[in-house]
């Protein structure tokens, strides 16, 4: 186990290049189980979710080389069938995606439930739902979730009564294969979406509408391999924004796609950041003072919630009280407790899942932990913006989805270390 140490209270400067997107890369993983033949994925982040993965579709009879650093060749002609490692599926929420998958190639699927960080309840009940309207009967135990589609997988109209990243994904997934057409009303409009849904149609697959909430799946008989390079993090990128910010830094982020942060670069802004959007880069300078202001998490184009976390140790140094309010994942305030021990002034109001944040002048160096992946950003935000020592704990959580973080923050002039935990 290892920690971070962090002498906080130094502006970021220089430049930073944004790894692939986390969210993107796992469920193309997942989707190469629906190909046959060899796929050359670029831009893999080396995170611990997308190495789980590999570790699960490895036990399925999948080959897997790394070519570099970044760069991995996935065949999937060989795979042996649809049981996958109980236990690794357990450590990830990404791992859904084997549903689709599976059910798409195998008609059948048998899959433990997915992991993943803890904040709330996080209901699969949209995915089962989308893929019982393509045919899948669908048995749950306290283990496994069990699809089987004695019928073969068909195409059909499918509406989700709210907006899911992941049921939109794996409906997509298990219908590329299908026979005739699906449609994915009130689907996810987020670019990872429209990220996997251009590495199926590179495959062969015939998919429109992907980014818009009308998506239309023509099925077809086979995928063939591909090279695919995934789109860069929007998430990574708007976490190293605030970081910018909330550092009174003034930093270059490259390989961004900036239309994807709009909302993220606008609330900046707002309450006194400069924001720069150039053509795949966006330069954010930090001020002195910021502006309280409230912000309200929404599927995309709205304020993302994987960028909530992360803003609320910057709206507890701005001048008044500021709210957050999640729309997403209402239980998402974990990170509340460890930035309280920081000095930080946040209360949760539980009935509207809403962080009224009132302005302090400064934080304050504590031992914390990273309670989940964003929160666990949040609290090494507050740790660079804080002048002292500040040590965190159980930063497994942000190796699950940051990549190369003590070395990314390090070129941008942060004091930081990674060292073993001996206390
Ligand atoms: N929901 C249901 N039923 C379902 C599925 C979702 O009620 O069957 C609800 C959820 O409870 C939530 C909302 O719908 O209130 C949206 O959930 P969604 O399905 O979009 O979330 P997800 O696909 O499980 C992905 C990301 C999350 C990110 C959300 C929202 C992955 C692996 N995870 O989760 O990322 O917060 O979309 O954008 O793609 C993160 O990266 O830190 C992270 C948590």
């Amino acid at each position: 186990m290892d920690k971070l140490v962090i002498e906080g209270g130094v502006p970021l400067r220089g430049s930073v290049d944004v790894s692939a997107m986390k969210n993107a890369a796992l469920p193309i993983i997942y989707a190469t189980i629906l190909v046959s033949g060899k796929c050359r994925l670029e831009n893999i982040p080396n995170i611990s979710d997308v190495s789980t993965s590999f570790e699960i579709l490895r036990g399925m009879g999948a080959e897997i080389t790394r070519i570099g650093n970044s760069v991995i060749e996935i065949d999937t002609e060989n795979l042996v069938g649809s049981t996958s490692d109980r236990q690794l599926v357990g450590q990830m929420r990404a791992s859904y995606y084997l549903l689709g998958a599976e059910l798409g190639r195998f008609g059948t699927s048998h899959v433990g439930y997915p992991g993943g960080c803890d904040f709330g309840v996080r209901p699969i009940d949209y995915h089962i739902k989308g893929l019982e309207a393509l045919g899948g009967e669908v048995k749950t135990d306290e283990e496994y979730i069990t699809i089987n589609a004695p019928l073969g997988v068909r195409g059909n109209g499918v509406y989700f009564d709210g907006i899911s990243v992941g049921a939109t994904i794996n409906v997509m997934l298990a219908a590329v294969l299908a026979k005739g057409i699906t449609t994915i009303d009130n689907a996810a409009k987020e670019p990872h979406v429209v990220d996997v849904a251009n590495f199926l149609n590179t495959c062969g697959a015939r998919i429109t509408g992907a980014g818009t909430d009308m998506i239309k799946i023509r099925g077809v008989e086979k995928l063939h391999g591909c090279t695919y390079a995934i789109i860069p993090d929007m998430i990574e990128a708007g976490t190293f924004m605030i970081a910018a910010a909330a550092t009174g830094g003034h930093i270059k982020i490259n390989n961004v796609i900036p239309k994807h942060l709009e909302s993220i670069a606008a609330k900046l802004e707002e309450i006194g950041a400069e924001v720069e959007m150039l053509d795949d880069s966006v330069i954010v300078t930090g001020a002195e003072h910021y502006k309280r202001t409230s912000i309200k998490t929404l599927p995309y184009p709205g304020f993302p919630t994987d960028l909530h976390p992360q803003m609320a140790p910057l709206l507890s140094i701005a001048n008044g009280v500021s709210n957050i309010r999640e729309t997403i994942w209402p239980e998402r305030f974990r990170y509340v407790h460890e930035l309280r021990a920081m000095g930080a002034k946040i209360k949760v109001n539980e009935d509207s899942a809403t962080a009224i944040i009132e302005g302090v002048k400064s934080l304050h160096p504590a031992k914390v932990k990273a309670v989940d992946l964003r929160a666990g950003f949040a609290v090494l935000i507050a740790a660079l913006m804080t002048e002292g020592e500040t040590e965190i704990y159980d930063i497994k959580y942000i190796e699950r989805g940051y990549e190369d973080i003590v070395a990314k923050l390090t070129g941008l002039g942060a004091v930081i270390k990674k060292v073993p935990v001996t206390d």
